[in-house]
């Protein structure tokens, strides 16, 4: 198991009135996803509008990393990968053009594991289970 699934465990069965670090594993994931990724992604998660179409500059906007979105289509570990690197093979085509910058050297691995945490701490209990179907953890 990986350690922010067990957070998460951690975090459902402390339920609201916890205060344990894995609440604040969340709490810092919300600080680095206002400060970082809210001004594209929205402060409640839900993208940039006609998310879906393509800009006259070929570019996407950003996606809602909320239930409408399809960030829960994909594992951890792709989630990670982006965030770290950016919309670069094998996750896009080469030589795509994306407004998603890559993180790396601007947050720790530790920083951007909370910032996921707190994105996947704010889907649905459905949406949390089809995953642990689909991804085995
Ligand atoms: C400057 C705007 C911008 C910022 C800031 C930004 N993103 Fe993005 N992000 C995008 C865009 C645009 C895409 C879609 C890229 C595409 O498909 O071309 C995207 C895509 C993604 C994806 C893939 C989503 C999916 O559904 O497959 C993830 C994950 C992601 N961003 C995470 C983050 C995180 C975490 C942060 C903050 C640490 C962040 N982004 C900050 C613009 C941004």
């Amino acid at each position: 198991m990986k350690w922010w699934r067990a957070a998460l465990l951690l975090t459902s069965l402390a339920g609201c009135g916890g205060g344990g670090p894995d609440q604040l594993a969340v709490m810092e994931g919300e600080a680095i996803y206002k400060a970082e990724c809210a001004t594209c992604h929205g402060t409640r998660l839900e993208g940039q509008p006609e998310w879906n179409t393509r800009r006259p500059d070929g570019k996407l906007p950003a996606p809602p990393h909320d239930a409408s979105g399809h960030t829960w289509h994909h594992p951890m570990e792709q989630l990670v990968a982006i965030t770290k690197l950016g919309m670069v093979p094998p996750h896009a085509p080469p030589g795509y053009v994306s407004d998603m910058p890559a993180f790396a050297g601007k947050l720790s691995d530790r920083q951007i594991q909370r910032v996921l945490l707190y994105v996947e701490s704010q889907w649905p209990a459905e949406i949390r289970a089809q995953r642990a179907e689909r991804f085995g953890k």
